[in-house]
């Protein structure tokens, strides 16, 4: 389950790099823009006031974002990103912080650059922080005995979650496209006592809290916690640095 109040209490941190990718995609008044992977629609509305002409609309598979986002005046409706068909007149499709959640999404990007029109957009970031401490430990703990065999059927997303920055360019130049991509290293400074274990506890640990009644969930919490504080000491002044790596990518249809 996605909380919309866990995931926005990040906010500014999680933002930024929405607005990085969006000032690289110089569409000028296009017909359609949809979000695919819209959350809780905060985000979604800034393209209303950028194309205040254009037919905006979002999916999500989370109905509590859907319903977050139709809060804010977002067009949006509970659905799987896989099952999307461009329209002939998306002129710009934005995909933010979501495709990591989705295996085989290289082969859907492919696809959508063959059905969209001409000098379409298509914006994409992901996170490229798999292989960072905070997920690494997660990994790590998910497989010492004791907590194996309460989460084995669990998948969790390893390094291949992600292409490289140069993965997606080769695969949207062989879609066709003009493409522009590039990577960035937030040096993010979050605020309070186990900021690093909140901050994953509102993304990256949400399969691992829906297997567990809620005393295991909190026994997995305090097993991770000291782990996660090791690796990202809490600074004197009470503050956390917690770097984070995303890839980005803007391509075009010729
Ligand atoms: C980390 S949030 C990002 C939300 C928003 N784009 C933002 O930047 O704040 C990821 C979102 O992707 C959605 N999601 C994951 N898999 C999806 C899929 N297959 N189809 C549609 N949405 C999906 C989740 O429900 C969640 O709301």
């Amino acid at each position: 389950m996605w909380d919309p109040a866990k995931y926005l209490s990040f906010g500014d941190h999680r933002a930024r790099p929405f607005f990085d990718l969006l000032a690289r995609v110089r569409a000028e008044s296009p017909r359609a823009v949809v979000d695919l992977g819209c959350g809780p629609g905060n985000l979604t509305v800034t393209m209303a006031q950028r194309w205040p002409n254009a037919r905006l609309s979002a999916i999500d598979t989370s109905a509590a974002m859907v319903s977050a986002a139709r809060q804010r005046g977002v067009d949006a409706s509970v659905a799987d990103l896989r099952e999307w068909v461009p329209d002939d007149g998306t002129d710009v499709v934005i995909s933010n912080a979501a495709l990591q959640w989705v295996p085989g999404h290289p082969e859907l990007l492919a696809q959508w650059a063959g059905h969209l029109p001409r000098r379409a957009w298509i914006g994409v970031q992901v996170p490229g922080n798999f292989a960072a401490p905070s997920h690494a430990l997660v990994r790590e703990l998910v497989a010492e005995p004791g907590w194996f065999e309460r989460l084995e059927p669990l998948r969790l997303r390893e390094e291949d979650a992600i292409l490289e920055p140069e993965g997606y360019a080769e695969l949207m130049i062989g879609a066709g496209c003009e493409v522009d991509v590039w990577e960035t290293t937030y040096l993010q400074r979050l605020d309070g006592e186990d900021a690093v274990l909140e901050w994953v506890s509102g993304t990256a640990l949400r399969p691992i809290r829906a297997e567990l009644a809620d005393e295991e969930w909190q026994e997995f919490r305090s097993a991770l916690a000291p782990r996660l504080a090791k690796a990202y000491p809490r600074r004197a002044d009470g503050t956390t640095w917690f770097p984070f790596r995303r890839v980005f990518f803007v391509a075009r249809t010729r």
